[in-house]
């Protein structure tokens, strides 16, 4: 058996590399937060208490193994793995706002329009989102002006209508209706697995890789992102406040079409192994080591947060 399918031992190997990311991501985000003094400042603080909340890191991970696998210096790949987080928490600083989700705690703590107000959430996240796109155009992020060109663009699909925002939309615009599983597959496809998709090709991109293991590694975020998105809603069930962050529960209460809603508890766990099982066989292309990324497929089915 291959080291990272041993179960227990993949969870470690995993959770050691998240934490090791996170530790790099902190002093990456804080480094890359303009630092205002006048009567913005309260914006800018208000991203940094979304931010030093902490999250799993699980974007910046991929958009570094991704840049590793590919070859990449790392101090390319912080730049976008920087990027991506700040764009990730905007989204979830506007998901939990009353007219999204309507969330009170996030990350173990209130959530940002809790803590200060809406209009500072908002703005929070506006802020987030931009200084994302400012990095990813910086010449500090790679000095062929044709890639950076590409990222921005594959960021700005990932991120809008046709992804994120489209698949929030999407999610608000199913409550309370019933939505078959290729429905209920595309909606989560955009609202959480295109950003995962973006964070797994950008070292393919950095790298200047169009084979076929660029067509590889997207394969596996893809069935990584929907397997992810699948145990978040099973998390909303079978979670406690304490482990996830935030509260519990709320999918029901709110109506959320999601495969868990539709399948059940059990068959929506055989989904998202099914997808996972999936996402590792993409993998086999590759010549170089691929071990974490194994181990983090495994993470995500079995993770408490
Ligand atoms: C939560 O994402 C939002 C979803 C897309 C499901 P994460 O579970 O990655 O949240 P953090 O970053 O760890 O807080
Ligand atoms: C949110 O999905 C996906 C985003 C794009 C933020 P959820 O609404 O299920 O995420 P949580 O459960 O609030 O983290
Ligand atoms: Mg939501
Ligand atoms: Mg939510
Ligand atoms: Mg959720």
């Amino acid at each position: 058996m291959n080291y990272s399918d041993d179960p227990s031992r993949s969870m470690a190997m995993a959770q050691a590399a998240l934490s090791e990311t996170a530790v790099l991501m902190e002093k990456q985000l804080l480094r890359l937060l303009p630092k205002p003094d006048g009567l913005e400042e309260r914006v800018v603080e208000a991203m940094r208490y979304a931010l030093v909340a902490g999250g799993k890191r699980l974007r910046p991970f991929l958009v570094l193994a991704s840049a590793r696998l590919f070859g990449v210096a790392e101090s390319a790949a912080l730049q976008v793995a920087a990027a991506v987080e700040y764009a990730h928490t905007y989204s979830l600083i506007h998901d939990d706002l009353p007219c999204m989700d309507d969330d009170d705690l996030r990350r173990g703590q209130p959530t940002v329009h809790k803590k200060f107000d809406e209009a500072t959430a908002v703005l929070a996240g506006d802020a987030l989102l931009t200084l994302a796109f400012e990095i990813l155009a910086s010449e500090d992020t790679h000095a062929d002006p044709r890639v950076r060109c590409e990222l921005v663009a594959c960021f700005a699909r990932a991120l809008g209508t046709h992804g994120m925002v489209g698949g929030q939309m999407f999610d608000l615009q199913a409550e309370n209706r019933d939505l078959d599983q290729a429905s209920i597959t595309r909606l989560q496809q955009m609202k959480t697995g295109a950003l995962i998709v973006f964070c797994c090709e950008a070292g393919a991109i950095l790298g200047k890789v169009r084979d076929r293991r660029r067509a590889a590694i997207r394969g596996y975020a893809h069935d990584l992102g929907l397997a992810f998105q699948i145990v978040d809603d099973l998390l909303d069930i079978e979670g406690d406040s304490e482990d996830l962050g935030k509260t519990p529960g709320k999918d029901a209460e709110a109506g959320k079409a999601t495969l868990v809603s539709l399948l059940g508890v059990d068959r929506a766990r055989t989904q998202a192994e099914m997808l996972v099982t999936q996402a590792v066989a993409h993998l086999e292309v590759f010549d170089r080591n691929t071990d974490i990324l194994r181990a983090l497929a495994h993470f995500v089915i079995k993770r408490a947060n």
